[in-house]
């Protein structure tokens, strides 16, 4: 459902079970339901997936790239062929990220300063320059709902130095792109720019991060940094850290995160939004995610197997077809096994996110965990 165009950006919560949020942000192009997944759509597309099947799986945002866009097909020609939702045929929310993670894993002779980030494009090795201010207005061409500030996000792990120099870049980004954002007129079109917390792994560098940013008015705030190398058990730590010094009446949105397992363990500890490349790329090889766990489909026990993914999914990615047969499309290397393996994987994701929404409504969330777990222990058999 497409919300009135201008209607002003906002966040509610629903209900809250210990340090687990229910709750639904509204933007100009719909209404998302929290705890969310967001499926990562970085050149305009959910690999292999149509927009109107990610829609029915129950995605209420899709996840766009600046860094990717910019590059090719480029904001401007986006801009002027009616902006991204119709570009891509996705009239729902859009957020995009800033391309700061992107500079920084993807392209080449980068080169960082107060101003921004140097760097040769990955897709014909042009040089570019990528600033706050630039990554804003990339923002505003594409036309996306929920836009992210520029900022420096460190491998991990990382010398205190190098994190606290990262974040203190951050945060000053933090305030060029506010600025930038309000010249703009975001605010007025009801979109919204995140702050995102940056800090490794230290707990006094991201209180401080969330602090600073927390007196700035962003509609929302995102922790960066995270999922970067670090073992889960540091993440869920510095998160159990993080969180609590968020705005509580602001959407908290952990960046790139993750596996089904971070991801419950993650709304545990007060995270609203998540999006990760794993559910659509381990599609594209060959790996299923079911309530029982991973399967592995290029695995020869598969070859003879008549059962389904998961007969009791509703999903027909899932309950139609042959494990024999899919282990069959994965091993020809056809289109097919993307196709079926992204729609099961990705049905699964917005399955679990439907129980953790539901588990925190009924206050039953501990034990929707508790039994989340016990079936991804018994594993697939
Ligand atoms: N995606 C995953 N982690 C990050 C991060 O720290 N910053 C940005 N901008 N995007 C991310």
């Amino acid at each position: 459902m497409t919300n009135n165009d201008n209607a002003p950006f906002s966040f509610r919560l629903i209900a809250t079970d210990g340090m687990a949020r229910r709750g639904e942000i509204r933007t100009p192009h719909g209404t998302v339901r929290t705890p969310a997944f967001m499926p990562v759509g970085t050149q305009a597309t959910v690999k292999a997936m149509y927009p109107d099947q990610v829609r029915e799986l129950g995605s209420d945002v899709v996840l766009g790239n600046t860094y990717h866009l910019m590059l090719r097909p480029t904001a401007e020609r986006v801009a002027r062929l009616g902006g991204l939702h119709k570009f891509m045929n996705w009239p729902h929310t859009i957020l995009t990220d800033s391309g700061g993670f992107q500079v920084m894993s993807l392209a080449q002779l980068r080169k960082l300063s107060e101003k921004g980030v140097t760097f040769q494009s990955h897709v014909d090795g042009q040089k570019i320059e990528m600033t706050p201010e630039r990554s804003i207005e990339i923002q505003q061409l594409l036309g996306s709902d929920i836009q992210m500030q520029l900022d420096e996000c460190i491998a991990l792990p990382a010398p205190r130095e190098e994190a606290e120099r990262a974040m203190r870049l951050s945060l000053r980004w933090a305030e060029r792109s506010r600025v930038q954002f309000e010249a703009m007129g975001g605010p007025g079109r009801g979109q919204a720019l995140y702050g995102i917390v940056q800090g490794g792994t230290d707990p006094e560098l991201r209180l401080e991060s969330a602090g600073m940013l927390s007196q700035m008015p962003f509609e929302g705030y995102s922790v960066g940094g995270l999922a970067v190398g670090e073992p889960q058990e540091v993440m869920l730590k510095t998160l159990e850290i993080t969180t609590p010094a968020m705005p509580a009446d602001k959407p908290r949105y952990l960046m790139g995160v993750g596996t089904p397992e971070d991801i419950l363990e993650s709304v545990a500890r007060g995270i609203d939004q998540f999006d990760c490349v794993l559910p659509t790329r381990a599609g594209r090889h060959g790996l299923a995610y079911t309530r029982y766990g991973k399967v592995n489909l290029k695995n020869a026990r598969h070859a003879d197997d008549p059962r389904p993914l998961d007969e009791t999914s509703p999903c027909e990615a899932s309950n139609r077809y042959s494990r024999a047969y899919l282990h069959h499309l994965v091993k020809a290397g056809e289109g097919l096994a993307a196709m079926l393996l992204t729609w099961n994987n990705l049905a699964y994701y917005q399955q679990l996110m439907q129980g953790i929404r539901d588990a925190i409504e009924a206050q039953t969330f501990e034990e929707f965990r508790a039994r989340t777990r016990a079936d991804w222990a018994k594993g697939d058999i």
